[in-house]
This record gives structure tokens, C-alpha cells and sequence, in this order.
């Protein structure tokens, strides 16, 4: 079994953008809000963080308390969307229950959506066109395309239907010509749907959910779970179980987490070249 090694793969696409900023006079900055104090949220910021110092680009903290209402993110986030310097912004979600999360997003500039949730960058995705994409799915793309793995024609098994993993790679898959399967947790017998998988795609949030059983021979296995249990970091694929039937898999950490770090500053530096002309995008 061989590792999609997201770390390394991201550290290229890192320092590639690194090198296009120290060309630039003014830095691209994104901003990045958080309510509350979710530690996988914070855990999440501290990574992107880290990348934007690490290629060179600015930052914006606007970390809040739960008291923050929905009328004061939307305000601020008017107050971003006019503010020039800012190329790029992201609410980390989830939100907390009293928020409207659809409403929050679709007030955030499409041309500043470097998160690529609004319905217009999701709409263009649909139909083809190029877009602000969800990173997690580019960066699940991209890492694919990366190892030469085969996406047109094959079975591809989605675990998930969120709106920002298992809706936009289905899509994104589709577009690539894949046959694409859907599953959550109300899918029947589904065994049966992710043993005929080419490639299977998890993002379910269920600690070793997937095991030998689940899978086809010489699958290549994508892992997108990335939950903390007793301090503890799963997957959602229990690598012990697949590691002799699999042909890859995505390591949890190191392998999509990175991906979406990388997808974030890309979007971001896009952001800043579409908003200053320097490439053209509708
Ligand atoms: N929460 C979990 N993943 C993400 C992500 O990619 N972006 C945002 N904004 N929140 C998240």
C-alpha cells in the first residue's frame, strides 16, 4: 500500500505561491473569523495560520465570544467585504445553532469566498465553469491527479453529504467523469456500494469506520476524517484493517488536512489576482 502524502504534496504547492508573493509589492491578506472556542476549530485556524505566515501573506484575526450575534457577523462581514485589503475570508465553521450558517455565507462576496461556499462559486462548479472551489475537494482532486490516479470512468464512493466535503467532490468528480456514488447514514446495505468503489472518498467523522470489508481490492482509499476522541487523532479508516487490500490511502494527519490548507492559500492568492485584474474570472 502506498501513502498519498499530502504533506509533502502541499509543502509544493506552498512554496510555488511563496515564490509568486515575494514578487508582489502589496501582500495578499485574508480574514478569518471564529465564534467561540471549538478546539477542533482552533486546531483547524492554528494550521491556516501557519501556512499564511509560511508563503507570506497577511492576516486578520476576528476571533469572537458566542455572544457575538447574527447581526454582528453579518456586519462585520459587510465591513470585510468593502475593505480593500482584504482578498480573502473565512468563517470557520460550524456556527453556533443560533446562526443562520446559509445566511452568513451568502453575504460574504462571491469574489472574496476563498472557502468557495457561496451558492454562486457552488453554481459555477455545477455547470462546469472555473470557480472559487471548496478546498477539501481540490485538494482531494489535486492530490489524486498528483499520484497519476485514473479518475475518468472509474467508481467513485463518496461517505458524506455536507456542503463543504461530500456535495462539492461529487460534483467536482462528475465534472472529471467519474461515476459517482453517494452514501450517508441512512444508505442501505452500503457494503455493497463501497465494494465496488475504484475509489473510495470518507468523510463521515466516525473513527475507524472503514475496514477491510468495506472495500475492493487494490482501492485507493481517501480519508478525509479527522476527529479527536480522548485526545487521541482518527481517521475515519482504519488503516491496520485495509493496509494489505488497499493499493493507496490518505494518511490521517498528513494527507487531505494539508491538501485544504494548501487549496485555502491558493484560493487566496487567486482572490487577490482576480481582484487587482490580473486574471480574468465572471
Ligand atoms: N470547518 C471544517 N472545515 C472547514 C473549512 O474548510 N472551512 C471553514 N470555514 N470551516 C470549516
Amino acid at each position: 500500500m502506498k501513502i498519498l502524502d499530502g504533506s509533502k504534496y502541499s509543502k509544493i504547492i506552498l512554496d510555488d505561491i511563496k515564490q509568486k508573493i515575494r514578487k508582489l509589492s502589496i501582500k495578499p491578506k485574508l480574514a478569518i473569523v471564529l465564534l467561540g472556542k471549538n478546539p477542533s476549530s482552533i486546531t483547524y485556524i492554528k494550521s491556516k495560520e501557519k501556512a499564511c505566515k509560511y508563503v507570506g501573506m497577511d492576516i486578520e484575526k476576528h476571533f469572537h465570544t458566542l455572544e457575538f450575534t447574527e447581526k454582528d457577523l453579518i456586519e462585520l462581514i459587510n465591513k470585510l467585504n468593502k475593505d480593500r485589503s482584504v482578498n480573502g475570508i473565512i468563517v470557520q465553521l460550524p456556527l453556533p445553532s443560533n446562526i443562520n450558517t446559509d445566511n452568513i455565507i451568502f453575504n460574504i462576496d462571491y469574489k472574496k469566498d476563498v472557502d468557495g461556499f457561496h451558492p454562486f462559486n457552488l453554481g459555477k462548479i455545477f455547470v462546469g465553469l472555473e470557480s472559487l472551489a471548496p478546498c477539501t475537494a481540490l485538494g482531494i482532486v489535486d492530490l489524486l491527479s498528483f499520484y497519476d490516479i485514473d479518475i475518468k470512468g472509474k467508481t467513485v464512493c463518496i461517505l458524506g453529504k455536507s456542503n463543504i466535503v461530500g456535495k462539492p467532490v461529487a460534483l467536482m468528480l462528475l465534472n472529471h467523469k467519474a461515476n459517482v456514488i453517494s452514501c450517508d447514514k441512512y444508505t442501505e446495505d452500503i457494503i455493497k456500494l463501497t465494494q465496488v468503489a475504484d475509489i473510495l472518498i470518507s468523510a463521515t467523522g466516525v473513527p475507524n469506520l472503514i475496514k477491510a470489508k468495506h472495500i475492493k481490492k487494490d482501492a485507493v482509499i481517501v480519508d478525509v476524517g479527522f476527529t479527536y476522541k480522548n485526545g487521541v487523532l482518527y481517521g475515519d479508516v482504519d488503516e491496520k484493517s485495509i493496509k494489505d487490500k488497499a493499493s493507496y490511502i490518505s494518511p490521517v494527519p498528513g494527507g487531505i488536512g494539508k491538501m485544504t490548507v494548501a487549496h485555502l492559500i491558493k484560493n487566496t492568492y487567486k482572490a487577490y489576482m482576480i481582484q487587482n485584474n490580473k486574471k480574468n474570472f465572471i
